[in-house]
C-alpha cells in the first residue's frame, strides 16, 4: 500500500520534523555540490486544475534534482475534464508513474485519487489543506528561530487552506498558534476541534489582529480571496482591510519576528509593500524551500520499487 501525503494530520510530529529535517540536510548537500540521484529512473505526474508557478515549477524541479521525469497534466489536458470518474484515472495513471502530484479543489478529490491510486498521491493545495507549503514554511521557521517548540506563531488574515494546514502542524508541533479572523471567515470548524483535541499548547482564534500578534516570532499571513474566490474578491477587500500585515501591526510582535507569506502576494492588500521587502520578511527563501522539501517529500514517499 502506497503512502499518501494528503493533510498534515496524517502524520505525527516526529514524522513531519524528520521531513523538514531531511530537506534542511538536502538543501545544505545541494549547497556543497552534492547531487542527489534518489529516483533516478522514477517518474511523477502533476496534475493541475488550478494555476500555480511555485509549486509546479519547485516540484518539477526537486524531481529532476533527484534525476526523475515529470509530466505535466493541466486539468484541460485531460479527461478529467469530461467526466472520466477519478478512481479510474487513479488506478491508470499509477500503471505509468511512480507517484501523482495534484492541486484541485475539493479535499474529496484528493482522498478519492489515493483511496484507488497504488502509487503515492501527494496534495499541492486543495480548497481546504496546502500541506506541502506549511511544511516548506515550518522548515523556513526553524532555519530563522533555530526550533518550532514553544514558538508563538500569528496566523493573519482568512481562515483558508493554509491556515487549516498551520492548525494541524499546530498540532503536531509543540507551537501556540494564534489566528486572527473575521467573523465568518474563521477556519474549518472541525479541523479545529480535532487539532484542539491533540494540541499540547493552545490554538487559537480572536477578531484582533494586535491581539493575535501580541509578542509573536513568526507573523504569517496569504491573500484574502483564495483561488476559486474570484467573486468575492471585492466583498473580501472590505471586510478583510482591518487585516493588513503592515509596519504597524509588526511594532505589536516580538522584535526579532520574522514574516511568512506563501506568495503570490497582494501588495497593499494583505501585507504592505514595506513589510514583505522589508528585513523581517523571510518569503524568497520561504519560495526556494519549497523546492527542498518537496525533493525531501519525493525522496521519502517515492522510496521504493519503481513501476
Ligand atoms: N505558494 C504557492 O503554492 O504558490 P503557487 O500557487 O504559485 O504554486
Ligand atoms: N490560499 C491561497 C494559497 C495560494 C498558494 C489559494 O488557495 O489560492
Amino acid at each position: 500500500m502506497a503512502r499518501h501525503l494528503l493533510a498534515l494530520s496524517d502524520f505525527s510530529g516526529p514524522e513531519l520534523a524528520a521531513l523538514i529535517d531531511r530537506a534542511i540536510k538536502m538543501k545544505r548537500e545541494s549547497r556543497a555540490g552534492v547531487r542527489h540521484r534518489d529516483l533516478a529512473g522514477r517518474t511523477i505526474a502533476l496534475v493541475f486544475e488550478k494555476p500555480s508557478t511555485r509549486t509546479r515549477v519547485s516540484f518539477e524541479a526537486a524531481m529532476y534534482g533527484l534525476g526523475g521525469q515529470v509530466i505535466y497534466l493541466s486539468s484541460r489536458d485531460t479527461q478529467l475534464a469530461r467526466n472520466e470518474p477519478l478512481k479510474d484515472m487513479a488506478r491508470v495513471m499509477a500503471r505509468y508513474v511512480d507517484g501523482l502530484v495534484i492541486r484541485t479543489f475539493g479535499q474529496e478529490i484528493v482522498d478519492e485519487l489515493a483511496r484507488y491510486s497504488q502509487v503515492p498521491v501527494i496534495n499541492a493545495l486543495t480548497d481546504l489543506h496546502h500541506p506541502c507549503q506549511i511544511l516548506s514554511d515550518l522548515m523556513t521557521v526553524i532555519e530563522s528561530k533555530g526550533r518550532l517548540e514553544q514558538l508563538k506563531i500569528a496566523w493573519v488574515g482568512d481562515g483558508n487552506n493554509m491556515a487549516n494546514s498551520w492548525i494541524q502542524a499546530a498540532s503536531r508541533l509543540g507551537f501556540t498558534l494564534t489566528l486572527a479572523c473575521p467573523e465568518g471567515y474563521e477556519p474549518d470548524p472541525q479541523i479545529l476541534a480535532a487539532a484542539r483535541s491533540e494540541a499540547e499548547r493552545p490554538i487559537t482564534v480572536v477578531r484582533d489582529p494586535a491581539q493575535a500578534v501580541a509578542d509573536a516570532d513568526v507573523i504569517n499571513t496569504d491573500v484574502w480571496a483564495s483561488m476559486g474566490q474570484e467573486a468575492e474578491q471585492l466583498h473580501r477587500l472590505q471586510v478583510f482591510r482591518p487585516y493588513q500585515v503592515n509596519e504597524r501591526l509588526l511594532a505589536e510582535a516580538a522584535p526579532d519576528a520574522i514574516v511568512l507569506h506563501c506568495l503570490p502576494a497582494h501588495r497593499e492588500e494583505e501585507i504592505s509593500e514595506t513589510v514583505l521587502e522589508g528585513p523581517r520578511s523571510v518569503v524568497w527563501d520561504q519560495a526556494e524551500n519549497k523546492m527542498h522539501i518537496h525533493k525531501a517529500i519525493l525522496a521519502a514517499f517515492l522510496a521504493g520499487g519503481s513501476q
